[in-house]
C-alpha cells in the first residue's frame, strides 16, 4: 500500500519488518541520522555500539 501525504495515529506502533526513512528518524526528539554522543573524546576512532535505553 502507498499512501501520498502525511499519517499520523494516536497510540504505539510495532512492526515484525524493519522500518525505513529516506530521509531520517527522530525519536523523542533525537535525530536517528545526527546526533551528538555524551562520555566519548573526539578523534579519529568510533565510538561504541548504542546503548539500550530500557524503554
Ligand atoms: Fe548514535
Amino acid at each position: 500500500m502507498i499512501i501520498d501525504g502525511d499519517v499520523e495515529h494516536n497510540g504505539n506502533q510495532k512492526t515484525i519488518g524493519k522500518i525505513e526513512a529516506t530521509v531520517d528518524v527522530i525519536a523523542a526528539g533525537v535525530s536517528g541520522k545526527s546526533h551528538p554522543h555524551s562520555g566519548v573524546q573526539s578523534g579519529g576512532s568510533n565510538s561504541g555500539p548504542p546503548v539500550p535505553s530500557g524503554t
